[in-house]
């Protein structure tokens, strides 16, 4: 039997209780404070994040017109003095040329990279190859140039997202394949198709070329980081293109991507879409 507590006893436990009661009412005081901390420091957040994109929106915008101005006398310099100038003020005025297309090219990147959030388009459901066939459709004359043969599998799924957005990843993807298949690839070949991974489709572009080492995986999804690899193959490039994948998958999509590459031996670029209905909190 248990023996009945003591009046000292009850009393030293009603004090206990109440110091514990006040330690709690404090506890919740301080999580409350803390709460709202956090919730201003977000709003502050979100608003000096808005003002640094339109910030980029607007300088982007207005660097347009300078470079028109200067392609404009680049090509009255030649037209009134191309006979008179030697060929190194020819080459001079190459360089100025070539280093205002950069420029142009740098602008139309920035601006894709601002405009990725703006344009917010309704999620539907539409079928993935469609999506790859358009793709494929509007890079054909590079793909025939580099003769990469280009395998899509069959029975690709539907999927659920925005469909502008959802061929920018596509397009950014299947350019890079292309891009970086190697000069001296001797069976260029880029595969498009989805896999099963721990109960998940997971869509995915392959291609056979240049690869990229494992300590690079990171570094290629954030802005203007291009690996010296890929300087050394034809074309041009920001370092955008997997910045701005990166932001419609994971921001706009709920999903991820990755990837899987070795030097030599290709790069495979997975990513996941969150199913319809499980897209809530985006
Ligand atoms: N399929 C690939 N194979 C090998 N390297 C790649 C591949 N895709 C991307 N990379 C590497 O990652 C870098 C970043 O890619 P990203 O698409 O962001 O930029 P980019 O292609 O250089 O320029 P752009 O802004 O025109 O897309 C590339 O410069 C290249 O070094
Ligand atoms: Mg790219």
């Amino acid at each position: 039997m248990q023996k009945k507590p003591t009046y000292e006893e009850l009393e030293q436990r009603v004090k206990e209780s109440e110091k514990e009661a006040i330690r709690r009412k404090k506890a919740e005081e301080a999580l409350r404070k803390n709460e709202k901390r956090l919730k201003a420091l977000l709003a502050e957040l979100a608003a000096k994040n808005e003002e640094l994109d339109s910030i980029v929106y607007r300088v982007s915008h207005d660097l347009k017109s300078p470079i028109v101005t200067i392609d404009g006398f680049v090509g009255a310099l030649r037209e009134d003095f191309g006979d008179v100038l030697s060929e190194d003020g020819e080459k001079y005025l190459r360089y100025i040329s070539d280093a205002a297309r950069k420029i142009e090219l740098l602008i139309k990147d920035l601006l894709d990279l601002s405009r990725i959030d703006r344009l917010t388009q309704k999620k539907r459901e539409f079928p993935f190859a469609r999506l790859v066939k358009d793709a494929l459709e509007a890079l054909q004359l590079q793909i025939k140039a580099r003769g990469i043969v280009v395998n899509i599998q069959e029975d690709l799924p539907v999927i659920y997202g925005e469909k502008r957005r959802l061929a920018r990843v596509l397009d950014n993807l299947l350019i890079n394949a292309i891009k970086y298949i190697g000069k001296e690839n001797p069976s260029p070949r880029i595969d498009v198709g989805v896999e099963e991974q721990d109960g998940q489709k997971v869509f995915f572009v392959r291609d056979n070329g240049i690869g990229i080492e494992k300590k690079d995986f990171d570094k290629i999804f954030q802005v203007f980081q291009r690996l010296s690899s890929a300087k050394k193959q034809v074309g041009e490039g920001t370092g955008i293109g997997l910045t701005i994948v990166k932001r419609i998958i994971e921001h706009h999509h709920g999903g991820k991507i990755w990837l899987v590459s070795e030097p030599g031996k290709g790069s495979t670029f997975y990513f996941t879409l969150k199913k319809r209905g499980l897209e809530h909190g985006l």
